[in-house]
């Protein structure tokens, strides 16, 4: 995504629409004050995976993984969960019409040419959907490309599973499996962890890939997945979240182990992060 030249200058961005999606996350639809986003060669406005920093005047900037189409030059969705930090706290008060900031696309993103002819397994919990539900969006964009499609999805309770609108959507062409931790009187769905429907799952093991987001807890309960499924660990894609400050290399927050998660993530083999969740 070319949203601007110098990766030290944001771009302005206008909050075009804003949903409620629970109690403490709220979607943003982002355009551009002029024209539309860019897209790069690959024919993409971002990468799904990548991240953008999202700012507000005199609150800072925040990484955040869109959620949107990356062939949609119109606009692109963030989904925020406010930690009760300066950032996720201000944009959380933002109204519709709002002005904000936005920098990037950082970071690698998930390898697209890869996944092709290959059966997926998509894994997520809570918060975690944003870059899966991107990575979803390009899947149904070139739906014949790809193999079969699962998307495990788990979340505390009904009320936590973010993009349900968009989930009614995808489950037409792909296989969704929700489940919650807690159940509501009026939930009929899966209880449990998202490992416990692994026999749900039906792949060519020699032919899958699996791409995930999720806390640190749950990528370590998902070798309970990909273990059982013979997926090998550079077959296995994980979006990993970090505090990030510059997305450019030079703070040091983003650091995990050997890596930056700005410059050589936010995605990675699995086995090149596993003992560094924390
Ligand atoms: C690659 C990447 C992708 C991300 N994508 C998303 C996304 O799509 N949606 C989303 O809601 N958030 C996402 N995050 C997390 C988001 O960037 C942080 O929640 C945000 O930076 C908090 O900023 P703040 O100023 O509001 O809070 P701060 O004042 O920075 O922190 C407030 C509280 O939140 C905690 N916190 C801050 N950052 C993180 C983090 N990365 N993980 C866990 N706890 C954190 C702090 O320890 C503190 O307790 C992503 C982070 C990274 C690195
Ligand atoms: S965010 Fe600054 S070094 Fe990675």
């Amino acid at each position: 995504m070319k949203i601007m030249q110098n990766i030290y200058i944001p771009q302005k961005a206008k909050v075009a629409k804003i949903e409620q999606h629970s109690a403490d996350v709220k979607l943003f639809r982002l355009q551009k004050n002029r024209g539309k986003f860019a897209k790069t060669e690959n024919g993409l406005v971002f990468n799904p995976g990548q991240v953008v920093l999202a700012g507000i005047w005199g609150y800072g900037e925040a990484p955040f993984g869109p959620a949107s189409s990356p062939q949609n030059k119109s606009y692109l969705e963030i989904v925020v969960r406010n930690t009760g930090g300066n950032v996720t706290n201000s944009l959380h008060d933002l109204k519709e019409g709002a002005e904000i900031t936005l920098r990037g696309p950082f970071g690698n993103g998930f390898p697209l040419q890869f996944l092709e002819k290959k059966d997926l397994v998509l894994v997520t919990g809570g918060c975690g959907i944003p870059p899966i539900a991107s990575l979803i969006e390009h899947i149904l964009n070139h739906r014949k490309k790809f193999g079969r499609v699962y998307l495990i999805y788990g979340a505390k309770t009904s009320n936590d599973l973010l993009l349900k609108d968009r989930i009614n959507r995808w489950e037409k062409q792909i296989k969704v499996i929700l489940t919650v931790d807690k159940p509501s009187p009026e939930w009929t769905g899966r209880v449990g962890m998202v490992s416990e429907f692994v026999k749900e799952i039906e792949i060519d093991p020699a032919n899958a890939v699996a791409a995930m987001c999720g806390p640190g807890p749950m990528m370590t309960a998902l070798e309970k997945i990909f273990r059982p499924l013979g997926i090998s660990d550079r077959r296995i894609f994980a979006n990993v979240e970090r505090k990030m400050q510059c997305g450019v290399g030079k703070c040091q927050h983003c650091v995990t182990g050997d890596k930056y998660v700005c410059l050589d993530g936010p995605v990675f083999y699995f086995d090149q992060i596993d003992k560094n969740w924390d």
